[in-house]
C-alpha cells in the first residue's frame, strides 16, 4: 500500500510551507515541517559554539541528541522537540538557514533524520513537507507534488514573510542567500534538492494561495 503521506518539495520560500499548512487545514489532518529538523541540529550546533562544517563535532552532538515530532502543550501540529525543549520561532532565525542546509548536506545527519521522520507518519495521514519527501523519505507517497516560482519572487516572499520592506536592494540581497542555499540543497550526493519522476511539478509564482491550494485539492480529491 502506498504510504499515507502527501509529499510536498520544493527549494526554499517557493510557498510550500504555506500550501501544507492550509492543505492540512482543509483536509483536517496533521502539517510537518521537515526542514525544522536540520534547523534544530544547526541551532543546537550554534549554542555549542560548533560549526556547522566540523563532521566530526557534529558527530559527537547527534550521538548525545534526541529528536522527536510532538504536540505541544497548547496543541496544534507536531513541532520539533529537542533534547526536551520546543524551539520554536528560534529555528526560522535567517542565520540558521545556510546552518541548517549545511548540515542536511552531512549523510549520517541524513540517516539520523530519516527515522524521525517516517515516524511522524506513523500514526495517520500527514501532509509533510521539504527537499526530498517523494524522493528519499517516502518514495512511495501516495501523492507527490513540487512547488516552484521564480528566483524573484520566492526572495519577495521571503523578505515579507521575515517582516521586512521589499525594495529591490533587499530582494537582490536575499535572493542571492537563497541562491546560495539551492545550490548546496540540489548538488549534495545524498537526497539532493530535485523532483521525484511522478511528482506533479507546479510553477506558483503567478498563483496566489488559494490558487495553489485549489490546484492541488483538485489533485488529490479527484
Ligand atoms: O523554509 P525554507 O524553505 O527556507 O527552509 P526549510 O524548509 O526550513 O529547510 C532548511 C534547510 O534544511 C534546507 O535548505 C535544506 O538544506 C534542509 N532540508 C533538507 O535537506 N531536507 C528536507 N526534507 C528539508 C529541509
Amino acid at each position: 500500500m502506498a504510504s499515507t503521506v502527501i509529499a510536498i518539495d520544493g527549494p526554499a520560500a517557493s510557498g510550500k510551507s504555506t500550501a501544507a499548512r492550509n492543505l492540512a487545514v482543509r483536509l483536517g489532518i496533521p502539517y510537518i515541517n521537515t526542514g525544522s529538523l536540520y534547523r534544530a541540529i544547526a541551532w543546537k550546533a550554534g549554542q555549542r559554539g560548533i560549526s556547522t562544517r566540523d563532521e566530526a563535532a557534529l558527530q559527537a552532538m547527534l550521538a548525545d541528541t534526541s529528536i522527536r515530532y510532538a504536540v505541544p502543550a497548547d496543541g496544534g501540529n507536531p513541532d520539533i522537540e529537542i533534547d526536551g525543549v520546543f524551539p520554536g520561532q528560534a529555528l526560522r532565525a535567517p542565520e540558521i538557514a545556510q546552518g541548517a542546509s549545511n548540515v542536511a548536506a552531512i549523510p549520517f545527519v541524513r540517516a539520523f533524520t530519516l527515522q524521525i521522520q517516517r515516524d511522524a507518519a506513523k500514526n495517520s495521514l500527514v501532509v509533510m513537507e521539504g527537499r526530498d519527501i517523494g524522493t528519499a523519505v517516502f518514495p512511495d507517497a501516495k501523492y507527490k507534488f513540487f512547488l516552484t516560482a521564480s528566483p524573484e519572487v520566492r526572495a519577495k516572499r521571503r523578505l515579507l514573510q521575515d517582516g521586512g520592506v521589499p525594495d529591490p536592494a533587499e530582494i537582490a540581497k536575499i535572493a542571492v542567500e537563497i541562491a546560495a542555499r539551492d545550490k548546496t540543497d540540489s548538488t549534495r550526493a545524498d537526497s539532493p534538492l530535485k523532483p521525484a519522476p511522478d511528482a506533479v511539478y507546479l510553477d506558483n509564482s503567478l498563483l496566489d494561495r488559494q490558487q495553489t491550494l485549489n490546484y492541488m485539492l483538485e489533485r488529490i480529491l479527484k
